[in-house]
């Protein structure tokens, strides 16, 4: 059994619509694979209004919102929740900054976007934000808690 320090945690990433019409969901799956990350969930699908609604409360009453849900329901999104060590704050690094314009390069947004209403991907934030995000996403069933047969990977 391992004995490396591991905070285990789970989070949610979704490739946007404009990632999937881009053809970029390959290239941004492979980043979280190649970092050490486990995918324990994956599906594709319509954003409804009321999913969205519920995902962004914190800005439903921003001005941006409804060109906001116009590209967020304007065509299938990738969804995946991916495990492992401190995947949170490690993802988050990952996807960048919200803005593309401010984003580093290596980061997906800072490799992939240059606008903030299209900026490819979505990481959960926190802890709560992951674990809401997760449960309004996918059912309990959908989550595979699989085991890696090498256990030098850390998750
Ligand atoms: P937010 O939760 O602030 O950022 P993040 O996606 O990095 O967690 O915003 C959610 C999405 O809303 C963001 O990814 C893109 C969109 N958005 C805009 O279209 N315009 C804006 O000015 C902001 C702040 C966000």
């Amino acid at each position: 059994k391992s004995s490396l320090p591991d905070v285990r945690e789970q989070t949610l990433i979704a490739v946007k619509p404009d990632g999937v019409h881009r053809r970029l969901v390959g290239q941004i799956m492979q980043r979280f694979e190649q970092r050490g990350f486990k995918l324990v969930g994956l599906k594709m699908l319509q954003v409804s209004e009321d999913l969205l609604a519920q995902h962004y409360c914190h800005l439903r009453t921003k001005p941006f919102y409804p060109s906001l849900q116009d590209y967020m329901t304007s065509g299938p999104v990738v969804a995946m929740v991916w495990e492992g060590h401190n995947v949170i704050q490690t993802s988050r690094i990952m996807v960048g900054h919200t803005n593309p314009a401010e984003a580093q390069a290596g980061t997906v947004r800072g490799d992939f976007s240059i606008h903030v209403s299209r900026n490819v991907v979505h990481a959960s934030d926190s802890r709560e934000g992951a674990e809401r995000e997760i449960q309004l996403w996918f059912q309990g069933k959908e989550l595979l808690n699989w085991e890696s047969c090498d256990q030098t990977f850390t998750c």
